[in-house]
């Protein structure tokens, strides 16, 4: 199904592989002429509700920071995966990632090989896991994610890609960062990082916020930007890139009320995937073990949507406590303390974040809208888009180019186009028109047709059902504006 996605992006103009003509560039996308328009209306939606309210400032911090940022958020030193080579084909993988591809048989018979060739003290941190985890995945994962074991454990393993068992080189750790430099001298002195989470802007910029807005606690700080990872395995079309987009909103609280905002952040982020029309049956949260929390957080929790390939991340939340601010506060020498009116206390709020990815949101939005059904013996596929969400909102067809009906039409387009995206279209049959219109998720068509030009009315038909209605003219742009709220 997701090739069929991924194919229909394409041919209809949603995202395009960056750079195509030079053979494309790995983790890199262009969203395309209906894609922009998508991405703009999830993060306009997203913007919205997050600041179109009292207690949520919005901000746009640059890409580039300085480099001591990262130090203190512990990009510099932890933001790595651990990463090997195969030494026979030179493929390199991210070593957490190898279980993926093998079978529970074969896993179950590495495993056992593994065991045999222990030494005592390794058999101890194995027992450590195994009291941890039950599930054979899960073990085998973390085996592979120990310092310790994973390379003994990779000694029983085939290269994914050619074969070969064991031919691997000891693990790296490899940052995630992309690097660059400020100024004409590519030295040391002058490296920069482009940001990986937008986040930080947020955390450096409290204390500015705070006094310029004359904000109490519990107040937020919401932004949307670029962000970029040096992935070592990129996938799945927009779900793993190397540059994409996040939404993200820290919201500073006292700390003893982190547990109250924590639990409602979380409801109100997945109803926000659920009222944008995100099949219920396919969001689900996946709170994170206490052995597998960030190094940051106190709780944390995913909300995960099911894509073709099984269940993955759309966003974050995360209980973050004072960790960023007091690390800033630390490196940087100034205070980002709060201090409280009432009871005359100071302190460093406790953040809790929600982390949402566009470009994956986008992905989920796109592929959830995704149908194919039968209309009359013939195959249609349809993007079921919430009329909030959808490229084109209104797309209008004189039935024939002759009798007035294309003058008529093209008065509508210029009377709706300041107040909605609209699509004219006079060409091929209105069957096929509107099946073009369907496979680009447009709510809503109008046909101007014979009837028009006695009475003044024109048909209105939904995406999803299909059916018409006839509507006044004069009463389209109410009627249409009250049918996409
Ligand atoms: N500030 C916290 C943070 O960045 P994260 O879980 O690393 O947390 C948050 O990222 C969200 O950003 C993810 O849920 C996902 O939607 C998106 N994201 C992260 N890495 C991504 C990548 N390589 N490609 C696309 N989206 C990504």
């Amino acid at each position: 199904m997701i090739e069929k996605v991924v194919s229909l992006s394409k041919r209809r103009g949603f995202v395009f592989q960056s750079s195509e003509i030079y053979g494309g560039l790995n983790g890199c996308w262009d969203y395309g002429p209906l894609g922009v328009e998508l991405l703009k209306n999830i993060k306009e939606e997203w913007w919205k509700s997050m600041t179109y309210r009292e207690d949520i400032e919005g901000l746009d911090a640059s890409i580039l920071m300085h480099p001591k940022v990262w130090e203190a958020s512990g990009h510099v030193a932890n933001f790595t995966d651990p990463m090997i080579d195969c030494k026979q084909c030179k493929a390199r993988f991210r070593v957490d990632t190898l279980g993926d591809a093998i079978s529970e048989k074969k896993k179950k018979k590495i495993i056992r090989a593994f065991e045999e060739n222990l030494s005592d003290e390794n058999k101890e941190k194995l027992n450590d896991i195994y009291n941890i985890h039950e599930e054979l995945d899960e073990r085998f994962e973390a085996i592979l994610e120990s310092k310790d074991l994973s390379f003994e454990l990779l000694s029983e393993v085939n290269c994914p890609n050619c074969g070969n068992k064991g031919q691997f080189t000891e693990p790296r750790n490899f940052n995630l960062m992309f690097k660059t430099f400020v100024g004409p001298v590519e030295s040391e002195d002058n490296v920069v990082f482009l940001r990986p989470e937008t986040a930080q802007g947020i955390f450096v910029n409290f204390v500015n916020v705070l006094n310029s807005s004359r904000q109490k606690l519990p107040f937020g700080i919401a932004q949307i930007g670029k962000a970029f990872r040096n992935e070592i395995n990129t996938k799945n079309f927009l779900f793993r890139t190397r540059e994409f987009e996040q939404m993200e909103m820290q919201y500073f609280v006292k700390p003893s009320d982190d547990k109250k905002h924590y639990d409602e952040w979380k409801e109100s982020r997945i109803a926000w995937y659920k009222n944008l029309g995100i099949s219920e049956d396919k969001l689900r949260f996946h709170d994170h073990p206490a052995d597998k929390l960030a190094h940051y957080a106190k709780e944390a929790t995913d909300v995960e949507y099911e894509f073709p390939f099984g269940w993955g991340e759309i966003e974050g939340i995360h209980n973050r406590t004072d960790f960023d601010l007091s690390k800033h506060q630390e490196f940087s020498g100034k205070s980002q303390q709060y201090f409280d009116d009432e009871t005359k206390e100071r302190f460093i709020p406790y953040i809790i974040e929600t982390s949402a990815g566009a470009s994956r949101s986008f992905m989920a939005f796109l592929v959830d809208a995704y149908h194919e059904e039968e209309v009359n013996g013939e195959q249609r596929v349809v993007m079921s888009f919430h009329p909030k969400l959808a490229p084109i909102k209104v797309a209008i067809f004189p039935l024939v180019n002759k009798d007035r009906m294309p003058e008529v039409a093209r008065e509508i387009e210029a009377d709706l186009r300041p107040f909605m995206k609209v699509f004219y279209d006079s060409k091929g049959a209105v069957g096929r028109r509107y099946r073009r219109q369907d496979e680009a998720g447009t709510p809503y068509c109008i046909t101007v047709d014979n009837q028009t030009l006695d009475d003044r009315t024109v048909t209105v038909r939904e995406r999803d059902s299909m059916e018409q209605e006839r509507v006044s003219i004069d009463e389209l742009l109410p009627v249409l504006l009250n049918k996409l709220k």
